[in-house]
C-alpha cells in the first residue's frame, strides 16, 4: 500500500490489485483516505490482479517471492510489453536474522525476466520500509535505486520516483543490480532491528 500512496501523490492514477477484488477496493479506500486531504486528485481504485494489470500502463509486482512465478504466469497476457517493476526480495529468516535467498538466476527480477522476457522488467524501491512509504507526510530523505536492462523503462520509473517527496532516484545500472538491491533488504531489516529504526540508503558522491 505504501507504494500506492506515493505513486498517487506523484500524480499518477493507481489500480491496486489483489487476489480478492474486495480486499483491493478496501485498500484503495484506505489509500484515498490517506491522500484525500493533500490536494491530490489521482484516482485510486481496486480490482482483481488480472484486471488491475490489464487496466494499467505499468505494473508494480509487490508479492512474496514464493508467489512470483505463479503470479507472472497468471498475469502474463496483461504484462507483455509493459514496464513491470519488481520490489520483490527473496529472503529467509533464521534466529531472528534476515538473509538473502536468491534464486539460481541471481535475483527475483532476473528470474522474472527469464520467465517473461516480453515484459520490460525494472527492479526498484526495495530499500524503503512499507510503513514509511505509507505515511504521506513523511519526507523520505533517501535514494530510490532503480535497475533495468531497458533504459527507457528505467528512466520512466526514475521520473516517477523523483516525484516522491524528499527522495532522489538513482540509476543503479543493469537488472543484474537487483542482486544487490534485493540483498540490501535483508541487511536493512537487520540494521533496523539493531538500531530500532527505519534506515534507508543514500549514495554519496554522485
Ligand atoms: N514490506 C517492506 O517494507 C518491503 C521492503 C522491500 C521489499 N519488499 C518486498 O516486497 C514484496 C511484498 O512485501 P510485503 O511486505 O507487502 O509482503 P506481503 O504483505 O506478504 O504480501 C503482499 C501481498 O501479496 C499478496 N500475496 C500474498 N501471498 C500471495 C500468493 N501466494 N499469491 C499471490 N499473491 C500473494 C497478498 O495480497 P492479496 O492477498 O490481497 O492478494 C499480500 O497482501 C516482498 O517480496 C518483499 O520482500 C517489502
Amino acid at each position: 500500500m505504501g507504494l500506492a500512496v506515493r505513486i498517487a501523490l506523484a500524480g499518477l492514477p493507481v489500480v491496486i490489485g489483489s487476489r480478492d477484488p474486495g480486499r483491493a477496493s478496501a485498500a484503495a479506500d484506505d489509500v484515498n483516505a490517506l491522500i484525500g486531504t493533500r490536494g491530490c486528485d489521482s484516482t485510486v481504485s481496486g480490482a482483481g490482479n488480472l484486471e488491475a494489470a490489464d487496466r494499467s500502463g505499468s505494473v508494480v509486482l509487490s508479492i512474496p517471492f514464493a508467489a512470483q512465478a505463479a503470479t507472472i504466469e497468471e498475469l502474463a497476457p496483461a504484462l507483455e510489453n509493459k514496464i513491470v517493476i519488481s520490489v520483490i526480495a527473496p529472503l529467509k529468516f533464521s534466529k531472528g536474522r534476515a538473509s538473502a535467498a536468491p534464486p539460481p538466476e541471481g535475483s527475483a527480477a532476473e528470474a522474472a525476466l527469464a520467465q517473461l522476457p516480453s515484459a520490460r522488467w525494472v527492479a526498484g524501491f526495495h530499500t524503503f520500509a512499507a510503513d514509511e512509504l505509507v505515511d504521506p507526510d513523511l519526507k523520505l530523505d533517501a535514494d530510490i535505486l532503480i535497475a533495468s536492462d531497458d533504459n527507457d523503462a528505467k528512466l520512466a520509473v526514475m521520473n516517477v520516483a523523483n516525484r516522491f517527496r524528499g527522495a532522489r532516484a538513482v540509476d543503479a545500472g543493469a537488472l543484474e543490480s537487483a542482486r544487490q538491491l534485493e540483498g540490501a533488504v535483508a541487511m536493512l531489516i537487520n540494521i533496523n532491528k539493531i538500531y530500532r529504526a527505519h534506515g534507508a540508503l543514500k549514495i554519496v558522491g554522485i
